[in-house]
């Protein structure tokens, strides 16, 4: 089997999980780390066992073939344009750019290029969502209408960092967008208009909003509503999805999604542990509702059901050395990017935002 080398571009906290990810592909031979600090750079390389690099010395190396960007959001663009100019097959981490823009100049470069490029939308490869993916497609609820998305968490992203500076609508890019993708996922299409509201911030030291309610109507009828707000739950100083406790089950944490269809509803609950499936018929007062499958998962198995990141660079590192191309396009993760800056543009301006002409 023939192998190839790989970079991995930020080496924080993701960078450690791409590096991991790296590590345990058999596609792989040298992996090379680059952050823009030397001394960083060299200490980083050093803890992760990789060999560190400059940004000249990545690209020029021709042994490279695939990048991975793991770098915080406002270098996700140029480093993207690197790589790609350099011949380098690309995963970048979400959001995919900061503004519609740079996420239309992704796809202009992937063009240019005709590289191959993979934003990190890594739910897709996460069993909880796949298997919800999984029992629409065999149409056991009927047609998707309504889908809420409820997300409630603690404040673990801490003051003064690049993520509580940022401004604005920030949270959408950064954290919703992997669960607006997944509305567009389930529903199997695009959002028609789209309003987000904000109530007054609670986290002080936040300089964007620690709230979103954001509301679709999508083209085929149907509603998606995504209420988050990052506060009200117990404090836990840690990112809850990577490190869950049972306590957490019950302290405030929500994320769940309840997808409903014509012919029935699916629940995703990650904070339960459990994926859900009713199936509605015709009583003979009522409609019938009635809960028909319930999966549960260990919570040794959290990571591959809920936040499947490994997985997820590990098969695409499979896809590159079988020649195969981006098993999630880049113009599906663009279209999940625009769903997001509607969002962020509604509420700047207060206004519905109709897609056709945005
Ligand atoms: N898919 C997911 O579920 C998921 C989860 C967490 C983070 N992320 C994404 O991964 C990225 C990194 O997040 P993190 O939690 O590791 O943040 P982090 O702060 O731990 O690490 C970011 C690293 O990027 C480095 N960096 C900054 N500018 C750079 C540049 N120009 N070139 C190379 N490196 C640069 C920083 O020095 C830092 O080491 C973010 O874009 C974030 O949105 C995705």
């Amino acid at each position: 089997m023939e192998k190839f080398d790989v970079a991995v571009l930020g080496l924080g906290g993701m960078g450690k999980t791409h590096t991991e990810a790296a590590k345990s592909s058999p596609y792989v031979d040298k992996i090379y780390g680059y952050e823009p600090d030397q001394a960083r750079r060299e200490e980083r390389a050093k803890e992760l066992e990789i060999i560190p690099a400059t940004l000249e010395e990545i690209m020029n190396n021709p042994a490279i073939k695939f990048v991975s960007i793991a770098a915080s959001n406002a270098a996700h663009f140029p480093l993207a344009e690197a790589a790609l100019k350099a011949g380098k097959k690309v995963m970048c981490e979400k959001p995919m750019g900061d503004t519609l823009e740079e996420a239309t100049k992704f796809i202009e470069l992937k063009n240019k290029y005709n590289g191959f490029l993979q934003v990190g939308f890594e739910l897709h490869y996460s069993t909880i969502y796949q298997r919800a993916k999984e029992w629409i497609d065999q149409g056991l609820i009927g047609e998707v209408v309504n889908i809420q998305t409820r997300y409630f968490c603690c404040e673990f992203h801490g003051k003064n960092t690049w993520r509580s500076n940022s401004t604005g609508s920030f949270l959408i890019g950064e954290k919703l967008s992997h669960y607006l993708d997944l509305q567009r996922w389930f529903m199997g299409c695009n959002p028609a208009t789209v309003y987000s509201v904000n109530a007054p911030n609670v986290v002080p030291y936040f300089n964007h909003h620690d709230n979103h309610n954001i509301v679709a109507k999508f083209t085929n009828g149907g509603v998606g509503v995504l209420n988050f707000m990052m506060y009200n739950a117990e404090t836990l100083h840690k990112d809850p999805l990577v490190d869950m406790l049972t306590q957490q089950s019950d302290d405030g944490h929500f994320l769940q999604y309840m997808i409903c269809g014509k012919k029935g509803a699916i629940e995703t609950d990650v904070f339960r542990r459990r994926i859900r499936r009713w199936a509605f018929s015709d009583g003979e007062k009522h409609m019938e509702s009635k809960i028909v499958e319930t999966v549960t998962y260990k919570p040794e198995d959290d990571q591959v059901w809920i936040h499947n990141t490994a997985g997820q660079n590990v098969r695409i590192l499979e896809l590159i050395a079988q020649g195969k191309g981006p098993e999630v396009p880049p113009e599906d993760a663009y279209e999940s990017m625009r769903y997001c800056f509607a969002a962020a543009a509604s509420e700047a301006t207060g206004k519905i935002i109709d897609m056709s002409n945005f």
